[in-house]
């Protein structure tokens, strides 16, 4: 029998108007993968936050290898062999790979005269990153990684405390599937040596891939634990939203119309040439390609968020001029980014104040803001969009990874776009949810309104497009229509064969 590394029993947490865990139990053994799943807001993160020390439960015990645990913070919970790879990242961006990587432990690593020891740091980290096969240097600067890059120096960061205990908080969610790969086979070998893993997934695949036991939770409750080897992915998402949630797709477009949005001659200097693609009324168009295809980049260009130029850019046939993207947002040109945190959201801000933000013109009296329209229109959307929260007055940062998302989503419908692009629209969204963000966008696609989708889940992009333009190393490598749209017909372009 392995040893019991872990039971934490009878947790529960309350926030404000919010019950977010009530009287849960679950069990970790050395060398075990236990899956923790549940839809937006059930409480996996605050569970863990709780056990990585960041928050105090109200209620309950934690036991480590035999011990009970008084109240700790999170360097207690790493000095008690607790790793935790966070959802949302905390890397600090000036500093350098190695310097995040050793972080809170730099006064080890110094010289006899008292300096941080760079090179030590530097190969330790440079080790680390092997693991990976990972292109990134340990003197980079985190601001110059993409999320996925800034994702595994989270991961290296933790998995280098050498922990007996390690969380894994949605790590896939921004990672490309090379990356994922190797993150499964770090995960296996931690496994090997004894190290019990908590993973939290929304993925039913990796759950079933890794997890031995899978522990599922509904609004705060344990629901059950489930052996995964007896269990079916089927079982599992039933008892997660404990009601029938269909995998359909919504009905594609059967109008549509002219051009809304004409790209001519698109360049981003070191990354695309003239580029020419279109967008047509009532249409979604899909962006697909793998991870670094250059998908992000054109679209930044086009809006105005990096440096372009283009031969011309017209909307509704009339050509205009984006310099920065204020310009395109009063174009109606709209970009939902992939990092909430960068250009997304204000996090310590109210979610009623985050989603007028960008649309303040529609709730201005006179030279006031009014507040009640504010409240108000936040309120529908919320409804709308089904997101989990207490009053809109609350802050962002005190909602759960996948209703943040929605905010964001909330944020951008407000301000009307004509054409309206997202980028990774449902990651971190959990299934039932998924199913509201893509009704959504299908009944927001008319007459007035075009959308461009990019995504790195195939499915997604098969599922809701009515074109699919393929790109590959930063050119646009082909396209594909209606009923010609399938897994095989996206890759064959993506890889370029
Ligand atoms: N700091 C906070 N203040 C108030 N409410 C909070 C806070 N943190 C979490 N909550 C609430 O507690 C509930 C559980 O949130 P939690 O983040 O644990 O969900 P989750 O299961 O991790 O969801 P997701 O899949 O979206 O990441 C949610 O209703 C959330 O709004
Ligand atoms: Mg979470």
């Amino acid at each position: 029998m392995a040893e019991l590394l872990l039971r934490m029993e009878g947790i529960s947490k309350t926030f404000p108007g919010t019950k977010a865990l009530d009287d849960v139990t679950l069990t970790l053994k050395a060398g075990e993968i236990l899956a923790l799943v549940g839809e937006n807001g059930a409480g996996k993160s605050t569970l863990m936050n709780i056990l990585g020390g960041t928050q105090k439960a109200d209620g309950g015990k934690i036991i480590i290898k035999g011990r009970e645990m008084g109240v700790y913070s999170s360097a207690g919970a790493r000095d008690a062999g607790i790793g935790f790879v966070h959802q949302e990242l905390f890397n600090c961006r000036h500093l350098t790979v190695a310097e995040n990587v050793f972080m809170g432990r730099l006064d080890r690593y110094t010289t006899r005269f008292g300096f941080t020891d760079y090179p030590r740091i530097n190969d330790e980290t440079k080790k680390y990153l092997k693991m990976f096969a990972s292109k990134i240097e340990p003197a980079q600067k985190i601001r110059e990684l993409k999320i996925a890059g800034q994702q595994v120096v989270e991961i290296i960061k933790s998995i280098s405390i050498n922990c007996e205990i390690l969380i894994f908080d949605e790590p896939t969610s921004s990672l490309t599937d090379t990356e994922t790969a190797y993150l499964f086979e770090i995960i296996r070998h931690l496994k090997a040596n004894g190290i019990g893993i908590i993973y939290i997934s929304h993925r039913m695949e990796e759950v079933f891939a890794l997890s031995d036991r899978i522990v599922v939770l509904r609004d705060g409750r344990l629901i059950d634990t489930l052996t995964t080897a007896e269990s079916t992915p089927n079982t599992v998402v039933g008892k997660m939203v404990g009601r029938n949630i269909s995998d359909f797709y919504p009905q594609k477009s059967s109008g549509i119309g002219e051009n809304i949005l004409e790209v001519e001659g698109l360049t981003v200097q070191g990354l695309c040439r003239d580029l020419n693609f279109t967008l047509r009324r009532g249409e979604i168009l899909g962006l697909a390609g793998l991870v670094g295809a250059g998908r992000t980049e054109v679209i930044c260009g086009l809006c105005g968020l990096i440096k372009s130029e283009t031969k011309r850019v017209a909307i509704n046939g009339q050509t205009v001029t984006i310099k920065n993207y204020s310009d395109a947002i009063k174009n109606g040109l709209v970009y939902l980014s992939e990092d909430r945190k960068l250009l997304g959201l204000f996090l310590k801000m109210m979610v009623k104040q985050n989603i007028s933000a960008t649309n303040l013109k529609s709730i201005r009296k006179q030279i006031f803001l009014n507040v009640g329209k504010e409240s108000k229109i936040a309120e529908n959307y919320v409804s709308k969009l089904n997101i989990k929260l207490h009053t809109v007055d609350q802050r962002v940062n005190a909602l759960s990874g996948g209703n943040q998302q929605k905010i964001m989503v909330a944020k951008w419908l407000n301000t009307n776009p004509r054409v309206f692009i997202l980028d990774e629209p449902t990651r971190g969204i959990d299934i039932g949810a998924k199913t509201e963000i893509h009704n959504m966008l299908r009944d927001l696609c008319n007459n007035d309104t075009g959308i461009i989708i990019i995504s790195s889940e195939l499915p997604e992009i098969i599922g809701m497009c009515d074109r699919v333009m393929v790109m590959h190393e930063n050119k646009i490598m082909g396209e594909i229509e209606g009923g010609e749209i399938n897994e095989e017909a996206i890759m064959k372009l993506a890889t370029a064969v």
